[in-house]
């Protein structure tokens, strides 16, 4: 193992994309951001210099941070953000993770621009599960706004109402031929007959959950959230905001009568609102031919947006490979269970500056998202970690977060009436090694919708799924206790519920938010406070000196 050092200069940057010119913040210049390649067992180092108007942090998304909670990034959780002019080092180790996960800003809709690849290789001479792929691409899937992220997710705050919508999908930072000016702007793979790809799938978009297929070829699926999975066929994979996944391609034995194939991402959604409703396309190209044009090439026959069928039937593939080389080591027992109720809320449109109107549900509210009923609100004066670190809570978090829902109802039926939710700080705090398993069930109020929700510091299993109401009598006798998937992200089923499980063998202050931005920036966010285990190596170390302050 080795230590890898890396320098984040966040600097503004002019990009041009679908004919509009404007500055971005990047990392180096560099949109996408660089690709970090590092080895299990290695330490990074990255220093970060903000050299932007506006305040920034980086999560490494999915690395667990054993022990290294003052690394994770998300702002007002694990630090106060890195102000303009300020540095801030993230050192952390890559333990027991291989395969591909990706840095992003964890502040407001910063990740739009701000976000790179994280390719880990397993340790020297340690081989994958399956035979070596020939080459490995990182594709990272993104939205790109016209706009500025920043002022339309302020805008939306302000009004109460839903954010605009992106303007196009992209791939590696391209949204390609089937937008207007972007014929040049479109990612090429060069590939040759007869060989094994390994495409490493990123969902960056802020807020779409996304199909993927290339056309005329069939994909394997052999890694998820950087743990491997077993393998399995698909002509179309489904990927959520935050999660990754690793993807073999193998290429046809003979040059094809026509060298050039479209790869095509298009949204997979139920909300009621608007969403970005195009596809984006690529070009799978076989070397040395070249297409004369690329009008007309084969191109994946996606789903239909709403197409929840072909989402569940994909997701339901996924097992761990739980082999000797590769066990999973899925709690059996649980010391503490909790029932998260999901979803979208609202509240009152008071307070608002005379003669604006409400631009909310029905005009008279504004949107608001929740889990049990908490609309999380960040604290302002210092981190949770640093007040967990320092046992000073008052006046930062109450450690009173409900186990369950405050009032219960038919979660995937006709909502309630007074769909208002409470705000706060509230967090659940784990005693160390504690054996974990949260139901996470999504309620329809104002629609039912999926929710990609992401934990930091740790990989779950997810045990169990279905649509409808979660029967806490029946439905455990179900679950998949041998081998379900480890993922660090998970959709929960639009209508439906998910379970999963985690021992808390990470002291820290970890947040589990929804991975749709718009969702985040309305308040669907818990943290856990775990503490510190008995033995040296189960504590969590010191803050960094150079850790910002708010
Ligand atoms: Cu990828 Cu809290 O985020």
């Amino acid at each position: 193992a080795r230590t890898r050092h890396y320098t984040f200069n966040v600097t503004m940057a002019t990009v041009t994309r679908l004919c509009v010119t404007k500055s971005i913040p990047t990392v180096n210049g560099q949109f996408p951001g660089p690709r970090l390649v590092v080895r299990e067992g290695d330490r990074l180092v990255v220093n970060v210099h903000n050299n932007i108007n506006n305040n920034v942090t980086f999560h490494w998304h999915g690395v667990r941070q054993l022990r290294s909670a003052w690394a994770d990034g998300p702002s007002y959780i694990t630090q106060c953000p890195i102000r303009p002019g300020q540095s801030y080092t993230y050192r952390f180790q890559i333990v027991g993770q291989r395969g591909t996960l990706w840095w992003h800003a964890h502040f407001s809709w910063l990740r739009a621009t701000l976000y790179g690849p994280l390719v880990i290789l397993p340790p020297a001479g340690v081989p994958y599960p399956f035979p070596k792929p020939y080459r490995e691409v990182p594709v990272m899937l993104g939205e790109w706004f016209n706009a500025d992220p920043e002022a339309v997710i302020k805008q939306a705050l302000r009004s109460g109402g839903g954010p605009n919508v992106s303007d196009a999908y992209t791939f590696n930072g391209l949204p390609g031929p089937t937008y207007n000016c972007s014929a040049t702007d479109t990612f090429k793979l060069k590939v040759r007959p007869g060989k094994t790809y390994m495409l490493r799938l990123i969902n960056a978009a802020l807020n779409d959950e996304l199909f993927f297929g290339v056309g005329n070829h069939t994909l394997t699926v052999v890694q998820a959230d950087a743990s491997y999975v077993k393998p399995f066929a698909a002509a179309t994979v489904v990927i959520s905001p935050g999660q990754t996944m690793d993807v073999l391609l193998t290429t046809s034995a003979s040059m094809p009568a026509s060298p050039a194939f479209a790869m095509a991402i298009s949204p997979y959604t139920n909300t009621v609102g608007t969403f970005d409703n195009t596809t984006a396309t690529a070009v799978l190209e076989y070397a040395p031919q070249r297409a004369a044009s690329l009008r007309g090439i084969p191109t994946p026959s996606l789903p239909a947006y709403n197409d929840t069928g072909a989402v569940t039937n994909f997701t339901s593939k996924f097992r761990s490979l739980a082999s000797a080389a590769y066990p999973a080591r899925v709690p059996r027992a649980v010391d503490r269970s909790f029932f998260f109720a999901v979803g979208l809320g609202t509240d009152p449109c008071k307070g608002r500056p005379n003669g604006t109107t409400c631009q909310g549900p029905n005009g008279t509210a504004r949107f608001a998202a929740s889990m049990n009923n908490v609309s999380f609100a960040m604290p302002r004066t210092t981190s949770l970690l640093a007040a967990h670190y320092q046992r000073r809570y008052a006046g930062v978090l109450a450690a009173n977060f409900p186990a369950t829902p405050p009032r219960t109802f038919n979660y995937t039926g006709a909502p309630p009436n007074n769909t208002f939710v409470s705000h706060g700080t509230r967090v659940v705090p784990l005693r160390f090694n504690a054996s974990v398993e949260v139901v996470l069930q999504d309620t329809s109020i104002l629609a039912a919708e999926s929710h990609p929700l992401h934990l930091h510091g740790y990989d779950f299993f997810v045990v169990g799924t279905g649509f409808g109401n979660y029967d806490a009598g029946k439905d455990p006798a179900r679950y998949n206790l041998v081998d379900p998937v480890q993922r660090n992200t998970i959709s929960v089923p639009t209508g439906g519920w998910v379970a999963i499980r985690f021992v808390a063998d990470n002291p820290g202050a970890w947040i589990m938010h929804c991975h749709f931005d718009v969702h985040l920036s309305w308040g669907l966010a818990m943290a856990w406070l775990v503490n510190d285990g008995p033995l040296p190596d189960q504590k969590l170390p010191p803050p960094p000196s150079d850790l910002p302050k708010c």
